[in-house]
């Protein structure tokens, strides 16, 4: 295949190519090779090592290219780093370098920039296409003239291909490069693209230099104003970039200008990032092992409840969960919601001293959201000890207890974990950006969202849930009050900055961490106000209510039939029952058993109980909804050829206690069959009570709190009450398809 195999060739960093392409490396052409070959040597200019630079490092290395750094250390005093264009300091330094290599006839010179670059192909090819091209300098060139655009007239016209020079990637002999680059007397600060281009728009010079630019992509790929053009090429080993308009396979890609996003996509792939046959090749590079530190590295967590959300308590309690020591971990809560202070103050109470530090800021502070998580960002950012800053939104339910470590391990400045609504391809990171910065939808966020392609991705955007290195915090992200810019929404100006400062921003779906809840809809008038959760967050409602052992019913059996025809088994946990009783005492009114009942039809009542109807909660929808849920399945399974329409209208908690009503004389149910869940404990909330079925002289005295019976409604099944003899008992009941 490929001319890949770099490990033979006898000077490591130095390719030899004679004649460029793919041959054997015999004896004799290794001698021959050694002394009469071309050398190809990259010089790139960096005075700092970004994430970016050491991207298209990895690249180099990858081909085996012998690459020489420039500037390293140096101060940047060739204009705005953020930009790859502008800079006379690297045709300074590139001047500098080549006054020692300007007698070396037959070495080629490539110089490229390095932040925002990388090699898709080797050195053998990028020589072979050169020596194709017969020229003894080639430019890169792009469709987009730079910076001088009245210059546009006088470049030779050409028939097809990018017209214009760019500095971002040149190619030629020493000798030639060497004559160029001396005529440099400018400042670091003036622009090295014009500087070339008014030597290439001199007839003479192009001449003499032998001078061209690479119109069709051959070896430079500039994105910028390109990025239609050009496709990922998925190979067995490789990936690589094609360039449709020409049909290139260009080495070099460059994402000049505004493209920076736009390689980061193609870098998350080329040249070896991540295939189809390998997956993920740079996931396990440069991993912090925990287990060979001394100490675990200290993190503050920074929470933030910006709105109402559902779940709360069961957030924090993932956060106490968390597989990580508590004593490296402080926590600092940016509180909004009156409404969430008494889950704050419980959790509070109970775990304040679980942590190294517990500190709340509540809404009384009035904090902007933007204000709160530059507080929060800015305590790990002043604190010297602090290695990490994990901000993590309420709306996140970490399922993965792995996930703090999982991060660390992953070393990178700033990465999330990938969360996901739940059967949704909402998640918190975005591929691409659109024009105006906000969501576009990248080609592969599909297909990372549903973990189909498993990595660690370089993205633009994400939120909700990140960690950030505090050395990070310290440098690139040393300027403060990052959340607040312009009008953007906290998460975007923060992001915008990381890639203004060229800190590379990752989300991993390497592992399943969890999910994003849904905040919207969430009515927080009633009393326990996760209950009415069932439609918007069915996973977090059926893991808070549904009890544990729920789905054993129909993978064990595990389900009893006490009387004939009369199933138990357990269907809630015990907060859905505390939690339901909680409601129904809240709302308060219950009917007193009477005969006149103006809640149904008809207005009488044969055979009353003291009750509260669902529908006088607002909550018969949601009931509705979990009997077609979790009561049909079982119905099918206890009945089999029964198929319930799981349609019920008399819906109720009945209250039964020896002040008021305490038993209920035998009668019949209006229903094909009724469902009858204990809401609390016999003996520790009441005595007696339970239930009797009068034709099998059957009893069931003890009954189970969050364990329903099930039993046929008329006919069959008379059955009555027990008297309850001491406390309160409470039970839910539904007629199902009366
Ligand atoms: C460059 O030099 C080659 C021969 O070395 C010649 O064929 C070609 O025409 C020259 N090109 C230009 C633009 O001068
Ligand atoms: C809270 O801040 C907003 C704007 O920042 C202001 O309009 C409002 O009056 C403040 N409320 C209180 C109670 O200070
Ligand atoms: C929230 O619930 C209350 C009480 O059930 C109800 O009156 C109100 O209409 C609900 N609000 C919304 C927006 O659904
Ligand atoms: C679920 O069943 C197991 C035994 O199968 C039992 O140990 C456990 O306590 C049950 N869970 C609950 C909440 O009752
Ligand atoms: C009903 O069962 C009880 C014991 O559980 C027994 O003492 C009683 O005689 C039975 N009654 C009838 C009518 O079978
Ligand atoms: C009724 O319950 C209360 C507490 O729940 C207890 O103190 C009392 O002794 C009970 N009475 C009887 C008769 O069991």
């Amino acid at each position: 295949g490929t001319s890949r195999g770099s490990t033979t060739r006898p000077y490591p960093y130095v390719p030899i190519i004679c004649p460029p392409g793919r041959y054997v490396m015999t004896l004799w052409r290794f001698f021959f090779c050694l002394f009469f070959s071309e050398k190809l040597l990259v010089l790139t200019v960096a005075t700092e090592e970004t994430d970016g630079f050491r991207r298209f490092m990895q690249s180099a290395k990858y081909f085996n290219y012998n690459v020489k750094v420039l500037g390293m250390g140096e101060a940047w005093r060739g204009g705005d780093v953020g930009r790859s264009i502008g800079g006379g300091q690297k045709v300074r330094l590139l001047k500098e370098a080549m006054e020692g290599l300007a007698d070396q006839e037959d070495l080629i010179v490539l110089s490229v920039d390095s932040y925002d670059l990388i090699f898709a192909g080797g050195p053998e090819e990028i020589l072979r296409k050169f020596q194709q091209a017969n020229n003894k300098v080639i430019f890169a060139a792009e469709g987009l003239i730079w910076p001088d655009k009245r210059l546009a007239d006088k470049y030779p016209s050409i028939r097809s291909g990018k017209r214009y020079l760019n500095s971002g990637g040149i190619i030629g002999y020493a000798p030639y490069i060497n004559r160029i680059v001396s005529q440099w007397s400018l400042h670091d600060n003036d622009d090295d693209q014009l500087f070339y281009t008014k030597i290439y728009l001199d007839p003479l010079q192009r001449q003499t230099l032998n001078m061209t630019l690479d119109h069709k992509c051959q070896i430079f790929q500039n994105l910028n104003g390109a990025v239609d053009e050009v496709l990922l090429k998925f190979g067995t080993d490789r990936v690589r970039v094609r360039n449709t308009a020409y049909d290139s396979l260009p080495v070099v890609v460059h994402g000049n200008g505004n493209t920076k996003m736009y390689l980061n996509y193609l870098a998350n792939y080329v040249p070896n990032a991540w295939n189809y046959e390998h997956g993920c090749s740079h996931c396990d590079d440069d991993l912090v092992d925990l287990s060979q530190l001394k100490e675990y590295p200290n993190v503050l967590v920074g929470v933030f409840i910006e709105q109402p959300t559902p779940f709360l308590p069961e957030f924090f309690q993932r956060l106490l969960t968390l597989d990580y020591p508590k004593d490296k971990l402080k926590v600092f809560v940016h509180n909004n919601e009156v409404y969430h202070e008494k889950h704050i103050q419980k959790f509070w109470e109970e775990n304040r001293n679980a942590f190294s530090s517990f500190k709340v800021v509540g809404p009384e502070e009035n904090l902007s959201q933007g204000e709160a998580r530059n507080m929060g960002m800015d305590l790990c950012r002043k604190d010297a000890a602090c290695d990490y800053y994990f901000s993590m939104d309420s709306d996140v339910m970490l399922t993965n207890r792995q996930t703090l470590k999982l991060l660390i391990e992953q070393n990178r400045k700033i990465i999330g974990p990938l969360v996901t609504r739940h059967g949704k391809l909402w998640s918190n990171f975005w591929g691409a950006l659109s024009l105006d910065g906000y969501y576009a939808r990248s080609e592969d966020y599909v297909d990372i969202v549903q973990r189909k392609r498993v990595g660690v991705w370089n993205i633009p955007y994400m939120a909700h849930i990140y960690l950030v290195k505090g050395s990070a915090l310290r440098n690139e992200l040393k300027e403060r009050n990052y959340f607040v810019l312009e009008k953007l929404d906290p998460d975007m100006a923060l992001c915008r900055n990381a890639r203004e400062m060229g800190v590379f921003m990752y989300i991993t779906n390497r592992h399943d961490f969890g999910r994003l809840i849904s905040t919207a809809n969430y009515n927080i008038s009633h009393y326990n106000n996760d209950l009415w959760q069932i439609f918007e967050n069915p996973v977090d409602w059926k893991e808070k209510y549904i009890h544990q052992n729920y789905t054993q019913i129909f993978t064990e059996n595990y389900l009893e039939e006490p009387c004939p025809d009369v199933f138990w088994f357990p269907v809630f946990t015990e907060k859905a029952c505390d939690e339901i009783v909680e409601e129904m005492e809240h709302y308060g009114s219950w009917s007193g058993g009477k005969h006149e009942d103006k809640r149904i039809s008809g207005g009488y009542e044969t055979v009353p109980t003291d009750d509260i109807h669902m529908k006088q909660i607002g909550f018969d929808k949601e009931w509705l909804h979990f009997i077609r849920e979790f009561i049909s399945p079982v119905t099918l399974k206890v009945f089999s050829g029964y198929y319930t329409k799981g349609y019920a209208v008399m819906n109720f908690v009945v209250k039964y206690t020896p002040e008021r009503q305490a038993y209920l004389r035998p009668h019949h149910d209006s229903s094909t069959f009724t469902i009858n869940i204990a809401l609390n404990n016999k003996d520790r909330d009441f005595q007696g009570g339970g239930c009797r079925f009068h034709r099998y002289n059957c009893s069931i005295e003890s009954p189970r709190k969050g364990w329903s019976f099930m039993h046929p409604g008329r006919l069959t099944h008379l059955h009555e009450g027990l008297p309850t003899t001491n406390g309160t008992r409470y039970i839910a009941v539904s007629f199902i398809d009366p």
